[in-house]
């Protein structure tokens, strides 16, 4: 009864209680986060790179792991930019496993969907695609997606340019379930964005500053004494914008690409290999970053949810917290 009073197409889709995605994080998705958010209700999202070379656990070894600490479903997160062959071998190999393991839920981010659709809805599963416009929604709605991630310019990670009002308003024509991503750090901002139309939230920032989460605790503080204004867009990780907090380290390295980087990464072949080194020199130096308790020497993902967040506690009390806020607004 009570999670019919919260029900929305995504509950419906995903077979969770709560509206709401942990959504997947590099390097900050562990295993112990995932898992509470879907116990609490929500659904939390497994970031393959970051189980496997981060947290240090084989794949399949990882998802069982979870299965342990819960039974409500998890969901898994497909990077699927066509960058190079092996990468891609990989990540099928990943989507094989987490079939194999009962995982039915999917968020694909970059690239064309199509070919995760075909496998996942083979065993009634369900796609949703990471968006920042209009263009990318058509191309995953052709590729067969169930649902939408509206990634706005409130993002953490790689954010969008858009605001949620105005993704909502371009994306909803296409008929398909609308989630928004970005910006989300209190219960009033999630009851906000379902109020509008969205038929869920993916929240990132907020469950860094969990006690499941294994960032370390100065990443934590930091999250929770930062606010909107801390928050700037570097290239200097990924070779395009991410969203960070301005720590010593940042205003020290800068935020723009260097001029050799941005040379490579305007050429039409020499970019494959910039991105390439960054996105190899960025999973490295996100790593080392997330345990070690230095703003000087490190850079921390977040995005302007900062400014709503204001503990750092247990990730399903944030669930039990949004879901209590949304119950009261809907009069349920
Ligand atoms: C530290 C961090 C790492 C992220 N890594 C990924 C990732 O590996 N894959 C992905 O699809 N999204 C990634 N995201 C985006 C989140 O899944 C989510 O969409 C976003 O954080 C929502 O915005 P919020 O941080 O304001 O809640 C990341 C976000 C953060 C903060």
């Amino acid at each position: 009864m009570e999670g019919a009073a919260l029900a929305t197409p995504l509950t419906r889709a995903a077979g969770i209680e709560v509206p709401l995605v942990c959504g997947a994080m590099y390097p900050c998705s562990n295993p112990e986060l995932v898992a509470a958010v879907s116990e609490a209700g929500g659904i939390g999202v497994v970031q393959p790179i970051s189980l496997t070379y981060v947290h240090g656990h084989d794949f399949r070894e990882g998802l069982r792991l979870m299965r342990r600490l819960t039974s409500k479903p998890i969901g898994m997160n497909a990077l699927i930019e066509q960058s190079s062959r092996t990468y891609r071998e990989r990540m099928e190999r990943w989507i094989d496993v987490a079939l194999e393991e009962g995982v039915r839920f999917f968020v694909t981010s970059l690239g064309n969907p199509r070919w995760v659709a075909d496998r996942v809805k083979a065993v009634g599963g369900v796609v949703y695609h990471d968006v920042t416009e209009r263009k990318w929604a058509e191309k995953a709605v052709a590729g067969g997606v169930h649902g939408l991630i509206a990634v706005n310019d409130r993002a953490g990670g790689h954010a969008g340019e858009r605001s949620a009002e105005r993704l909502l308003e371009e994306l909803s024509p296409l008929g398909l379930p609308v989630v928004c991503a970005g910006g989300i750090g209190d219960e009033r901002d999630f009851a906000r964005v379902l109020r509008m139309g969205y038929a869920g939230a993916q929240l990132g920032t907020r469950f860094i500053a969990t006690h499941e989460c294994r960032a370390s605790e100065a990443y934590k503080r930091g999250i929770v004494e930062a606010g909107e204004k801390d928050i700037v867009l570097t290239e200097r990780l990924t070779g395009v914008p991410v969203a960070v907090i301005n720590t010593p380290s940042v205003r020290r390295l800068g935020t723009k690409a260097g001029p050799l980087a941005r040379f490579m990464l305007r050429g039409r072949r020499t970019k494959h290999w910039m991105r390439t080194i960054y996105a190899v020199r960025s999973l490295w130096a996100l790593k080392r970053g997330l345990l070690r308790d230095s703003p000087e020497r490190d850079t921390w993902q977040a995005g302007k949810s900062v400014a709503g967040i204001d503990r750092i506690e247990p990730a399903g009390d944030v669930v039990r917290r949004f879901a209590e806020a949304w119950r009261a607004s809907a009069g349920a």
